[in-house]
């Protein structure tokens, strides 16, 4: 890979002259909120940062890249969690903000068609006026993009019942760092035609090609939620309720663990009453129709509550946002106050819970950390942070990390359940996989790319 060329004045006029002054940055006081994500952000900011209207301005980015040997690293919003859009080698961000159409919504054929800037949120919208629904929801909703959320394979909460965004892509346009076009396939539910390009190109963090066009999945709009805060004395109480649910016959679509660390927070935020004697709450949702998933909810919370307090359940729509408010925004206020962290988003067996929360909990306790999990539980998805007030903090945090890491492994776990390895676990993905499967992975790149210069320095070590 590399080494990698400069833009330069004469690569800035070129753009210039391809896009239009409107759809290039070069202006370097502009450029710093482009250096990358809340997981890393690089050094130097880029050199330019385009923003193509249409699929022919995305190739004509690419085939300038690919014969200068100038990077290109793509961005969605930019709310990402492991430095996947941090352009750590320079060169052009190309930011889908501007490809932001729904084009299509398909009721009978359960299906849209969109632009990969549009907001997660605004297609959820759409669907839903239309009696239909796009499950996935990662925390980030408001602003996260469709093109960033499939570029990671983002999950989210709904993940549990409805699956993660590679389940809801049934087909892709993208452009190839040499600038053709690939279309991956379909338009129908069903479809087995040849290798899944279309699952690989999901989560392969922009490395492989830039995602133009996106034909997703619709379900059906469930007609009611029900929602209900269930308390434990401690968190691996809370853990050993998961994995009782699946026995139970009932199909949660939601359940989401927050440990003391995390209920902290929601104490500091105020937003929802949290009871004295709580040491960790399961968050749990069930869906479909009225008096069905209410008792649904029933029969669940018979298997799961533990006898700290009754379980709490929301007793309509402004209560349930007030709960959900505090939740997407746990990934900040679990840090406030703190000097430094962690994030992570280990994840392990749903019988395995309890055994990874206890021994993160030793291991802070070794580091003089504290401690916040909270995440999809149901998924055995875990946002372990890890956070310490003092400057000495950094260095035990990192071998603390480590030591989860293995762990997790151990435990027959994934290094990340939904927030990719990015530049900031790429590192550590030889623990987890071996030199056949990263041989076979550096292959497939340098086939799709072979001048390595889309999005250098991320997934493979
Ligand atoms: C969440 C993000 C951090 O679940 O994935 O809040
Ligand atoms: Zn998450």
């Amino acid at each position: 890979m590399g080494p990698f060329r400069r833009l330069g004045a004469a690569g800035r006029r070129e753009l210039l002259s391809l896009l239009g002054p409107d759809a290039v940055l070069a202006d370097p006081a502009l450029l710093d909120p482009y250096r990358g994500d809340f997981g890393d952000r690089s050094e130097e900011p880029p050199e330019a940062v385009v923003f193509p209207r249409t699929t022919r301005d995305v190739q004509a980015v690419l085939a300038l890249a690919s014969r200068e040997g100038v990077p290109v690293t793509p961005r969605g919003a930019g709310t990402g969690k492991a430095g996947g859009c941090a352009p750590l080698h320079g060169g052009i961000v190309l930011s889908t903000s501007r490809m932001n159409g729904i084009l299509e919504i398909h009721e009978g054929g359960a299906r849209a068609v969109v632009e990969p800037g549009v907001v997660t949120r605004d297609l959820r919208e759409a669907a839903e006026a239309r009696g239909l629904f796009y499950p996935p929801d990662p925390a980030s909703l408001d602003t996260c993009t469709l093109g960033g959320n499939a570029a990671t394979n983002a999950g989210g909460p709904m993940a549990l019942k409805y699956g993660v965004t590679r389940e809801h892509v049934l087909g892709l346009e993208a452009v190839l760092p040499d600038g053709r076009i690939l279309n991956t396939g379909r338009r129908t539910l069903k479809g087995v035609a040849g290798y899944d390009l279309t699952a690989l190109l999901v989560g392969s963090e922009g490395t492989l090609a830039v995602l133009t066009r996106l034909v997703l999945r619709l379900r059906p709009r469930p007609r009611a939620v029900e929602t209900a805060l269930v308390p434990f004395a401690t968190v691996e109480a809370a853990a050993r309720a998961v994995p009782r649910i699946w026995t139970s016959g009932i199909q949660p679509r939601v359940l989401e663990l927050l440990d003391g660390g995390a209920l902290a927070a929601v104490r500091r935020r105020g937003a929802v009453p949290v009871g004295e004697g709580w040491g960790a709450v399961l968050l749990v949702e069930t869906d479909g129709e009225p008096g069905g998933c209410r008792e649904e909810m029933d029969r669940l919370l018979d298997r799961v509550a533990d006898a700290v307090e009754a379980p709490r359940r929301s007793r309509d729509e402004g209560e349930r946002e007030a709960l959900w408010a505090v939740r997407r925004e746990m990934s900040a206020a679990v840090k406030e106050g703190a000097r430094g962290w962690s994030s992570e988003d280990v994840t392990v067996p749903t019988d395995r819970i309890a055994a990874l929360c206890a021994y993160v909990g030793e291991v802070a306790g070794e580091g003089g950390l504290r401690v916040a999990i909270y995440g999809h539980a149901g998924d055995g998805n875990l946002h372990v942070n890890l956070l310490y007030d003092a400057a000495a903090g950094r260095a035990r945090l990192r071998d603390a990390t480590e030591r989860i890491y293995r762990r997790t492994l151990d435990e027959g776990g994934t290094l990340t359940g939904e927030h990719g390895i990015g530049s900031t676990k790429r590192a550590w993905l030889p623990w987890e996989q071996d030199e056949t499967a990263l041989g076979l992975q550096r292959d497939l790149k340098r086939i799709f790319d072979p001048k390595g210069i889309l999005n250098p320095g991320k997934v493979l070590p």
